[in-house]
């Protein structure tokens, strides 16, 4: 992310809850497949989809909020409805690099679910429907998953400083996976572990 401008000034954004896009935004990130080719089970799969194309899984709108002495970020993924084989879309998924930061997350639209897990192996989902709010403390990876046939966005809040670390996750995805078995979304021991 750019270095985010100080302002010590009150600051409004404005949220369209029918498309989960809120302006202005200060950055845009595009999620493909090849971003995050390493984070689903069937490798077989990604790879036949990856050689003919590569498609956009989820973006994230940000404002961070940078004062003289504080550092709000606000961002919105908008994850789009779909599967890599029979595992739902999500997002990356990450442990903060800071070890004392927690953040909020708010599902706006869509159903799913939210997966933490501690590095330890304890592993919690949280099921996900419009008005879930979920506090995601210190040292829990998070990641979302959409299981519903139209695109799941969520408001997240937490600090800048906190800092993104994709790497355990990118090696050893979390302890379970979502995947649709006869028409329903249900969780099962990651295969890769
Ligand atoms: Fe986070």
């Amino acid at each position: 992310m750019q270095a985010a401008p100080v302002s010590d000034l009150p600051i409004s954004v404005q949220f369209d809850f029918a498309t989960g896009i809120f302006e202005p935004w200060l950055e845009l990130q595009d999620r493909r497949l090849s971003n995050l080719k390493e984070m689903f089970y069937d490798q077989e799969r990604v790879r036949n989809i990856l050689s003919e194309g590569d498609p956009v899984i989820y973006e994230i709108r940000y404002h961070p909020f940078q004062t003289s002495t504080s550092d709000m970020s606000l961002g919105v993924t908008r994850i789009y409805p779909g599967k890599i084989g029979d595992e739902y879309h999500m997002t990356k998924g990450h442990f903060h690099e800071r070890l004392d930061q927690p953040e909020i997350y708010f599902c706006i639209h869509g159903e799913g679910y939210l997966l933490m897990e501690t590095r330890e192996g304890d592993f919690r989902a949280a099921p996900w429907k419009p008005g879930t709010i979920t506090h995601i403390p210190p040292m829990w990876a998070h990641r979302v998953v959409n299981t519903g046939k139209d695109t799941l966005f969520f408001v997240a809040s937490y600090h800048l400083a906190a800092g993104h670390d994709y790497d355990a996750v990118t090696r050893r995805g979390f302890a379970q996976v979502v995947v649709e078995r006869e028409g329903k979304a249900v969780l099962m021991p990651n295969p890769r572990r």
